[in-house]
């Protein structure tokens, strides 16, 4: 599915509210954020501000159907963040997602000399996704992501580079450089 991108502000206050408490979130650390946590989240500038942006993922007919957000936009190394709702998931639209903020971070913040995301070792979805669209599998961090039932699954860390989005290229980490 085709989806366009249309920029969160701040005024937009009860759609994210709406949109972030009517679902569950599995792999996050707050699956089921209440109103009151995502009006704290939009008050403190998480979503929008001098450090973060985002972005709607919208269908065809307007819906809001996922969400994107970078973060420490100002660094060297953002980070990004990606949801889109369960009834659209497998539609190819975490990849249009994925392929729009790296073009949005390379393009406005010029010091963006890489991209970084991180996941649950568990997030197949996810991980899939990262590795479709060039990101690299950088770190391995076990027993480091608390699940809600307690157990610590291990934390994979992605990044895509500068360089590599501007050439097309996919750079494997050298994992042999031991001395
Ligand atoms: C992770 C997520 C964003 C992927 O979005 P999506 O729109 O479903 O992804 P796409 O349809 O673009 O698929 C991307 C790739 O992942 C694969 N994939 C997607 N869901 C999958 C699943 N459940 N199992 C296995 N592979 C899956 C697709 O086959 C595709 O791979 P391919 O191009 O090699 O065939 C979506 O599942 C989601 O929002 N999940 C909940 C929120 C979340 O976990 N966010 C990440 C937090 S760190």
């Amino acid at each position: 599915m085709q989806v366009t991108f249309v920029e969160y502000s701040q005024s937009d206050q009860d759609g994210i509210v709406h949109w972030l408490t009517s679902e569950t979130w599995e792999y996050f650390e707050t699956p089921s954020p209440t109103q009151e946590m995502v009006v704290n989240w939009v008050s403190n500038g998480h979503f929008h501000g001098e450090r973060a942006r985002s972005f709607w993922i919208q269908s065809e007919i307007g819906e809001n159907v996922g969400f994107i957000s970078v973060f420490e936009i100002r660094d060297p190394v953002p980070r990004i963040d990606l949801r889109v709702s369960a009834s659209y998931r497998r539609m190819g639209i975490g990849k249009q997602a994925l392929r729009f903020i790296a073009d949005f971070i390379f393009r406005e913040f010029p010091m963006a000399l890489r991209i970084e995301g991180n996941t649950r070792q568990d997030n197949i979805a996810m991980r899939k996704t990262f590795a479709a669209c060039g990101w690299v599998k950088e770190s391995h961090y076990r027993a480091l992501w608390k699940t809600d039932t307690g157990e610590y699954v291990a934390s994979i860390g992605y990044a895509i580079i500068k360089q590599d989005w501007l050439n097309g290229t996919v750079t494997a980490v050298d994992w042999n450089d031991e001395p």
